[in-house]
């Protein structure tokens, strides 16, 4: 058996990291920081810091111009999605609350990409059996309620086009997914990554960055 990852991230290795990654624009350092100000119980719930140039960085090597967004919070993901789009691309952000995605559009406006943001309030599963059944979305990002994980898959990859991405969140969650007898959203994240490993439709390969953040590519 391989050792596997030999490199801890320690906290001065991750300011390190963060260093030498792109710098997160003042529209989206204010977001994060009025985040864990105004809701500091849920704040972690943000997508990792490093993860915003990284998902930029995925709009632009799969040049995506339709993503959708299931789990947007405060917006930080998906404003760092939306600022690597062309002007004419979309991003269709799916989310139950009005109250912490408030937050969002006003960062978007702030940065200048709300017009290409649609912002859907409803359970994400509507949402999504709503869109159009053809191949059509070029990238979706999934970080939601971890139960539903296998029911949004099921409805992004036949509306996926050939090529098209889905990244997925915490998969590893907190190393939870070692857990045999683990219930809940853990046991969701679990069942999750065995499907999508699974899956002939798709190649993934899931990356011990952040809480564990899988590439799954339509082939
Ligand atoms: C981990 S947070 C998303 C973080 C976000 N990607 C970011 O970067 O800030 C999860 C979000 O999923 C939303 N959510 C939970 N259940 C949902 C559902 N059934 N449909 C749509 N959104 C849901 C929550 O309201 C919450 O905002």
């Amino acid at each position: 058996m391989t050792k596997g990852n030999s490199t801890k991230i320690t906290d001065e290795l991750y300011q390190y990291v963060l260093g030498h990654n792109p710098p997160l624009d003042a529209v989206q350092r204010g977001l994060v920081a009025t985040t864990y100000a105004k809701f500091p119980d849920v704040a972690g719930m943000q997508s990792a810091e490093e993860q915003g140039p990284l998902l930029a960085f995925l709009v632009r090597l799969t040049g995506a111009r339709h993503i959708v967004e299931v789990g947007t919070f405060t917006g930080f993901s998906a404003l760092s999605m939306a600022q690597a789009l062309p002007a004419d691309g979309r991003l269709i952000a799916c989310d139950v609350s009005e109250e912490w995605t408030a937050y969002g559009r006003e960062a978007w406006e702030r940065a200048g990409v709300a017009d290409r943001i649609e912002l859907r309030i409803a359970p994400a599963l509507e949402t999504l059996r709503a869109m159009p059944a053809e191949p059509h979305i070029d990238m979706a990002y999934v970080d939601a309620d971890k139960e539903s994980q296998i029911d949004y898959w099921e409805e992004l990859v036949p509306r996926l086009r050939p090529g098209g991405l889905i990244i997925t969140d915490n998969t590893l969650y907190h190393g939870a997914v070692l857990d045999e007898s683990a219930t809940g959203a853990a046991a969701g994240v679990r069942a999750y990554n065995e499907h999508v490993a699974a899956d002939p439709r798709m190649e993934s390969v899931l990356l011990a960055i952040s809480d564990g953040l899988t590439l799954s590519r339509k082939r």
